[in-house]
């Protein structure tokens, strides 16, 4: 989906995610010390970022919708806190290097090559000791789990992101993960998702 089109599904006053931060962002961060600047890449309407803000940290929320990144701005404002939000395509931005103490990535979906180059360019933006978290659909999901892109070009596992993070770090963790979801008619499934945690070396 293109940016125009993230615009049109985020228009409206309801948020298409939820306020409350992804469980298994909150899950792997909770234990560590807000430390300095964050950045939520692909932010949406900024549940992890407004979060993260919460907890202390200075956060840059990046999107390429600018509807969404107004959204997070509110969610921010509502709960009094402060976001730097960034319009940029992730496939053309590259953040600033070393500027980072932790990067989010949360269910951001791109073909594998651009994809694999916007998590190239996320490595370095983190200084030495400074985290790294990915979380998405895992490739498996589709098969195995439940919802989330059906399109395995834009799907990837664990061990993929981490091969790519581990010239950089040390990888913490790199597993699926279950989340369970309850559909439309109350009827409860597991999605799988990718999880990677990483400290910068
Ligand atoms: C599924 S949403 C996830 C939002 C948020 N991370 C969360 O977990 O709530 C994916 C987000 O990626 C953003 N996105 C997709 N492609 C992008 C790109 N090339 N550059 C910047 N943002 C992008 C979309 O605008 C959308 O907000």
């Amino acid at each position: 989906m293109d940016a125009a089109s993230w615009d049109e599904r985020y228009r409206g006053g309801e948020l298409v995610w939820k306020a409350e931060p992804n469980r298994f962002v909150a899950q792997e961060l909770a234990g560590l010390e807000p430390s300095g600047r964050a950045v939520d890449l692909a932010a949406g309407e900024g549940r992890n970022a407004v979060w993260l803000a919460e907890r202390g940290w200075d956060v840059d929320a990046v999107d390429f919708s600018a509807v969404a990144l107004e959204k997070a701005q509110r969610l921010g404002a509502e709960r009094g806190v402060r976001l730097r939000t960034v319009h940029a395509d992730l496939t053309r931005w590259a953040p600033p290097e070393a500027a980072y103490d932790l990067a989010v990535i949360a269910y951001l979906h791109l073909p594998w090559p651009r994809m694999a180059e916007v998590l190239r360019r996320a490595a370095p933006a983190v200084r030495e000791g400074g985290h790294l978290l990915l979380v998405g659909h895992d490739a498996a999901n589709p098969e195995h789990g439940h919802g989330g892109p059906q399109d395995p070009g834009v799907l990837y596992s664990a061990g993929q992101v981490a091969d790519l993070w581990r010239p950089y770090a040390d990888i913490l963790r790199a597993e699926t993960v279950v989340r369970p979801v309850t559909d439309s008619e109350g009827v409860g499934h597991d999605a799988l998702d990718a999880l990677v945690h990483a400290v910068r070396r």
